[in-house]
């Protein structure tokens, strides 16, 4: 045993080739608390990968290191981030479903030699804090400009927005009112709340007084999510007419049975339903159903880490294992694959992925399933916030 170490040590230092080892990833979730089940979907996409392309890349093993952070919580994220690559010696720091979190661990990567990939967090801006960032999920103004032609198209004028005040609700909303007005809209007020805030029922009070059309709405997917859009339907905002239009946050597949009925008809935009009609989303909604144990809980942070691990491969592969965070890194820019959700590409420039936007209307299914059907298809969009960002 002994000997045969010391002779593949010897053959591995004159070929130059690297040694069998495990290289470790580190991802940054909300793994307990009310975020739970998107960080369950964050291991679901991992699992998925993995047991769809093996635990190994060549000689390689992958083992993912996960730590917790509830909520966004950039002070614990940035902790957690040095502990796994001081401590921990991870290679690559993936996950993040909060922007905050995210922002607040890119700074360590360029010391560290570390490529961040994010599965989650979709303000413009995270790829400009470190050349090490890679994004696999969306943002919110890639899923929001499409919702604001389709407003226009169905004919409405005038429309409130009501956003999460921080990164990605901001740039929700500036990318809705930026793209209505310039399609000839109007944007009659524009409400950002608290991200704590959890009684909609005074903002919905202020969209039935506005007489806006519309309601464009962003909050991050969670227990809000489903707060906001049983609030806009208990206080008769749907009765009254008064159109709900949002990304698909909105809408996740996991939410949809506890709607109900009431959810039918509701317009979202974005880059993935769980509906998907193609063959390697058939094969990821049976990998990642599996590793969920009830798919019903499957949503959209699942395809970021499916994808997210398609990414973080590619890059051990390139490097052969090696740490180079800019070899990683500068090997996946301009990668090109077929991703369940649709075809996709990281553009070279701003690292973020290129993809399909959906517009997806809430329907039942004759077996009584909620599902996200895509009725329209926005091509290879690129992410019109960076040129706000910069
Ligand atoms: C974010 O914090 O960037 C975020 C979180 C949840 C979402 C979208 C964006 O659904």
């Amino acid at each position: 045993m002994k000997t045969f170490f010391v002779a593949a040590l010897a053959t591995a230092l004159l070929t130059g080739t690297a040694l069998a080892d495990t290289i470790k990833v580190g991802v940054i979730g909300p793994f307990s608390g009310p975020f739970a089940l998107q960080g369950k979907n964050f291991q679901a996409g991992i699992q998925a990968y993995q047991a769809l392309n093996g635990d190994s890349v060549g000689d390689h093993k992958v083992e993912i290191v996960y730590r917790d952070v509830p909520q966004a919580d950039p002070a614990q994220s940035a902790a957690l981030a040095q502990e796994l690559v001081v401590k921990e010696g991870v290679q690559y720091l993936a996950g993040f479903y909060f922007t905050p979190d995210a922002m607040a661990a890119a700074p360590l990567l360029e010391q560290a030699n570390v490529p961040m990939v994010i599965f989650n967090a979709a303000t413009s801006a995270i790829v400009t804090k470190s050349p090490y960032v890679v994004r696999t999920s969306f943002t919110t103004w890639q899923t929001s400009a499409p919702m604001a032609k389709v407003a226009k198209a169905k004919g409405i004028e005038k429309v409130i927005t009501v956003v999460s005040d921080y990164g990605p609700g901001v740039d929700a909303e500036t990318a809705f009112k930026t793209t209505f007005e310039g399609e000839g809209g109007t944007v009659v007020e524009t409400i950002r709340m608290p991200l704590s805030t959890n009684d909609f029922s005074p903002i919905m009070q202020r969209v039935k007084d506005s007489g806006a059309q519309a309601v464009f709405a962003f909050l991050p997917s969670g227990p809000t999510t489903l707060g906001f859009v049983k609030s806009y339907n208990e206080n008769g905002l749907k009765d009254a007419g008064v159109t709900l239009l949002a990304p698909g946050d909105l809408t996740q597949e996991s939410d949809l049975p506890a709607l109900g009925d009431s959810a039918l008809g509701l317009l979202t935009t974005f880059h993935y339903a769980v509906s998907h009609d193609s063959p390697e989303n058939k094969a990821f909604v049976e990998a990642a159903g599996k590793a969920i144990g009830n798919p019903a809980e499957l949503s959209f942070p699942a395809i970021g880490a499916f994808d997210g691990m398609h990414v973080i491969y590619k890059m051990i592969e390139a490097t052969g294992g090696k740490q180079d965070a800019k070899a990683a890194v500068d090997a996946v820019k301009g990668l090109t694959w077929t991703s369940p959700r649709g075809p996709v590409e990281i553009d070279p420039e701003t690292r973020h992925i290129t993809q399909n936007i959906y517009l997806r209307e809430v329907e039942k299914t004759a077996d009584g399933t909620y599902i996200n059907k895509e009725i329209q298809t926005f091509e290879k969009q690129g992410d019109p916030g960076l040129a706000a960002a910069k």
